[in-house]
């Protein structure tokens, strides 16, 4: 381990081959997805050519379309071919780092909308936290919808909570924890009737949604083909096969869009608008996410979904039949919560871990995200480690029901640990 407090730039500056042995084995020590053994990350091994696509644009910048307009071109491009995925055929956009910049840009735009004055954005429990920082940094008031026992928000309870000071509402297709989808037809009609902002967070779900029909499972309205959406969270990052960083904002159409939009005039290309919260961005990951859908291309994205589903249906029927084991839900898409009778969900996670699985943490189980990197030979090996913990553990044959949560286990730092004005119902 190094010692920070000492670390100073080196004299003479490194040979390359010495930079890179050092980096080599120096990383080599970060979890893999090659070894298969993380479990609960949304992300994945990226689509090969995508990640040799991002290697050699790497010096395009996207926040500068004057002096890389044909970068701006692949863009506007990709934002088409996402929107055509969302039904949104008039949808305007653009690519950003994540769902958590997706989201904080989309209530950045809800407020501009709204102007001053309306704050209040209603949202479910299973909200990504992306929304808590967006509220501190806005000064919004969250009002979190509870769950149903599908793990959705309750639609009855969010028209309840509606008041004059509301601004927008956020509805979740493919929760961080379940994959939940919340009734986005019942949101649409919502926000419709009381002219308020509507965004759906499909970060996750963006690119599982739209496939899951084809792939032969079932799944549900939640784009642009319903009137109150405004904009639409969508990662190529996750399901999309891009490599880190690609997320998406997609708004309804310009009109929206332009509520994002920013005038910057000391650009080297020229005067320009951005619609983004940064500056510079990765022209790199311009070309990974068109490369990534030009080469999987619909079929591509069905294979993926279908794969991953069948292998989430596998697993989870598996996981019931390891005593004192069993999953959450019935998984909506390849993301399944997994819990344990007698161990809380830290306990779990660190068994796992000492056995070198990594599964992501919640509040009433953990989560296992059932990724194009893994496959059937490849979780036999954690189904094992599952089996011997249910051996430890002694013979425990029936589970207390759901509690129809769906709570990220997250401590918010800084101003003694308040974050918005979260209100609960
Ligand atoms: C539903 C949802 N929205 C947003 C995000 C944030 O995405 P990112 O980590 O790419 O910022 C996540 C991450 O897991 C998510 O699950």
């Amino acid at each position: 381990m190094v010692n920070l407090f000492t670390m100073h730039l080196h004299d003479a500056g490194m040979e390359p081959e010495d930079v890179l042995r050092e980096l080599s084995q120096r990383l080599a020590e970060d979890s893999s997805f090659q070894s298969a053994k993380i479990l609960g990350c949304m992300c994945s091994a990226p689509d090969p050519l995508s990640a040799s696509v991002f290697a050699r644009f790497l010096e395009k910048n996207a926040g500068d379309p004057g002096l890389f307009p044909a970068t701006r071109e692949l863009e506007r491009e990709v934002i088409a071919l996402m929107g055509s995925l969302l039904a949104g055929e008039r949808a305007e956009g653009s690519l950003v780092s994540g769902g958590t910049e997706a989201n904080i840009l989309a209530l950045w735009a809800a407020r501009r909308r709204a102007g001053r004055g309306r704050r209040q954005v209603i949202l479910p429990e299973s909200a990504h936290y992306s929304f808590d920082k967006a509220a501190d940094l806005m000064d919004l008031e969250l009002v979190k919808i509870p769950l149903d026992d599908r793990f959705q928000m309750d639609a009855r309870l969010a028209a309840q909570a509606l008041s004059p000071r509301s601004m927008a509402i956020v509805g979740v297709a493919g929760s961080t924890g379940l994959g939940a989808v919340d009734p986005i037809e019942e949101l649409s009609r919502l926000a419709e009737r009381h002219d308020l902002y509507l965004h759906v967070d499909a970060a996750f779900g963006g690119f599982v949604l739209p496939f899951l029909e084809e792939a032969g499972y079932p799944s549900r309205l939640f784009d642009f083909s319903l009137p109150g959406v405004s904009s639409i969270t969508i990662d190529p990052h996750k399901m999309g096969r891009a490599p880190i960083p690609a997320g998406c904002l997609l708004f309804r159409d310009e009109g929206l869009a332009r509520f994002a939009a920013t005038s910057v005039s000391y650009l080297t290309g020229g005067e320009a608008e951005q619609r983004t919260l940064i500056g510079t961005r990765p022209g790199a990951a311009v070309a990974a996410v068109w490369a990534a859908l030009h080469r999987l291309g619909r079929a591509g994205f069905v294979r993926v979904v279908r794969e991953a589903m069948e292998l989430t249906h596998w697993l989870a029927q598996e996981i019931g039949r390891i005593p004192g084991f069993a999953v959450v839900t019935e998984p909506v898409m390849n993301l399944i919560g997994l819990r344990s009778l007698d161990l809380g969900s830290r306990e779990l996670a660190s068994l796992l871990r000492e056995r070198g699985w990594r599964v992501a943490v919640f509040e009433d189980f953990v989560r296992i995200a059932v990724m194009p990197h893994l496959s059937r030979t490849k979780l036999e090996p954690f189904l094992e480690s599952l089996r011997a913990i249910a051996g430890q553990k002694g013979d425990v044959s029936s589970l207390a029901l759901p509690s129809g949560r769906e709570t990220a286990i997250m401590t918010p730092k800084g101003d003694g640990g308040t974050i918005g004005t979260k209100k609960d119902l």
